[in-house]
């Protein structure tokens, strides 16, 4: 064991301690009543990053919430520069009545740490600059160049971020991207992730009469816009699962006999996944397993839905109005674009005279997939074992991180996805948690990371 290695065993009760401060901001990045605690989470970073010898620290405004960037680049110019992207923002902890403790009061019950950011992302932002501190306590410096780039978006879609990337390219260049914002396979198994599912999310407003009506009188007579809304999300899948949009799967990129092979290998059990979510029976795409369903296919689901009369007892109306949200994951060589295009399309050709309607996007994401053999994905590999223990498996994600498409672009670097979360850890829901045993190894795992990186 190296003295790192070591040095960072010995400080965990004050690593926790530190962490569990860095969770009391509430950076929910959606609720404008939450803006000043973004900014201040922000300042906050900055000064931590100070604080454990990282250099340059700038907390940079943008037209949204605020990007903190920090640098240590004395590794020597024959050293590769690491950027590892994180995001201080939250998701908002709606219903907090389900919450067993306050999501801004972290709180240690058996193995876990519960509270809102604790494994997205914060939790494995903490878990690098915890990694980074360890060396320059240890050491007084890094084995490789490090910049940090964490924002206050991701979970607004990093509405601001990829101007600030195309703006700023010098300043974040890079030999590789590191992003520790996804999850190991299970609590025993350390994951190398190699490919994110894209993103299409779409909003359709349904408009009947220029009133809502009374139900008697008028109920027989005029389209009911909920009812229509119903029949057209019906007709967006059949029986077995598969999505009737017309050309939606035409830029798919079916699963190699290779990499099927590899996902029925890893230990998923779909009676336990049942089981820890409490329903009778999986549900998917016919003729895939649920490791592909999540990780291969795409998706259609309905995000939310409203109208009518949502409150106590009955009122009988024929609402004026109906909505849904409804979005689509996307894998591998779908573009969200295009298939935002096929979706309106679609609707249009399915919506019933009687109705008027409006269908537009809200939110895109391209799909991502990387080569598993480069370089530095075997120094991540490297790391993982001696960090956990045992071998890692490779896994792709069922979720999205669009911006990775545009670091890659324009900085013209390869991603590395070494998550440290667990898939049932509840993100953006009650109760979100982070394993502090894979937040302990993380660390190890990210200080050994970066000197694989300088050797790779
Ligand atoms: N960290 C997640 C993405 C993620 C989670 C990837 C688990 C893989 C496994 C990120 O914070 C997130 O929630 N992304 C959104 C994207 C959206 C806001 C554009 C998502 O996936 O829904
Ligand atoms: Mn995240
Ligand atoms: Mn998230």
């Amino acid at each position: 064991m190296s003295n790192i290695t070591e040095f960072i065993k010995k400080n965990n009760e004050r690593y926790l301690k530190e962490l569990k401060h860095f969770l009391s901001y509430p950076s929910i990045s959606t609720e404008p009543a939450n803006k000043k605690d973004v900014l201040e989470c922000a300042d906050y970073l900055k000064s931590h990053m100070e604080k454990i010898g990282m250099k340059n620290t700038r907390v940079y405004p943008t037209k949204g919430h605020p990007v903190v960037y920090s640098e240590w680049l004395d590794a020597g110019a024959d050293k590769p520069t690491v950027l590892i992207y994180g995001h201080y923002d939250v998701q908002p902890v709606d219903p907090v009545e389900l919450w067993t403790s306050p999501p801004f009061e972290a709180e240690v019950r058996g193995e876990n740490l519960f509270a809102r950011g604790s494994a997205d992302d914060k939790g494995q932002v903490f878990i690098h600059l915890k990694a980074i501190e360890a060396h320059l306590l240890e050491t007084k410096k890094l084995p490789v160049n490090i910049k940090l780039l964490i924002e206050g978006e991701e979970e607004i879609g990093s509405v601001n971020l990829d101007e600030f990337i195309k703006k700023n390219t010098e300043l974040l260049k890079c030999d590789v991207i590191v992003i520790s914002d996804t999850s190991m396979f299970s609590k025993e198994l350390p994951a190398l992730g190699y490919a994110l599912r894209g993103l299409c999310y779409m909003q359709i407003d349904v408009t009947g009469p220029n009133r809502d009506l009374h139900s008697g009188q008028y109920g027989g007579s005029v389209e009911n816009p909920i009812n229509s809304l119903a029949e057209m999300i019906a007709k967006m899948k059949d029986e077995d699962g598969k999505i009737l949009i017309d050309g939606f799967y035409d830029d798919v990129v079916p699963l190699s006999k290779e990499e099927k092979d590899n996902f029925a290998k890893l230990p998923f059990d779909d009676k336990q996944y049942a089981k820890g979510l409490e329903v009778d029976e999986l549900s998917g795409e016919k003729g895939y397993s649920t490791l592909e369903r999540i990780w291969a296919r795409p998706t259609l689901d309905c995000n939310g839905i409203w109208g009518g009369f949502t409150g106590e007892g009955a009122k009988t109306v024929l609402p004026a109005k109906a909505s849904a949200k409804i979005s689509m994951r996307l894998v591998p060589n779908q573009d969200p674009d295009k298939i935002a295009e096929l979706f309106v399309k679609f609707v249009k050709k399915i919506a019933p005279k009687s109705i008027k309607i409006n269908v537009y996007g809200q939110q895109h994401g391209k799909p991502w997939i990387s080569p598993i053999n480069s370089k530095w994905n075997k120094a991540a590999i490297k790391a993982l074992k001696e960090g956990f223990g045992k071998e890692p498996v490779f896994m792709r994600e069922g979720g999205s991180i669009p911006i990775v498409f545009t670091l890659e672009e324009f900085l013209k670097a390869p991603t590395v996805l070494l998550g440290f979360g667990l898939p049932d850890e509840n993100a953006h829901s009650p109760d979100e948690h982070l394993n502090l045993n894979n937040f302990f190894n993380g660390i190890i795992t990210s200080a050994v990371f970066y000197e694989e990186l300088a050797k790779a």
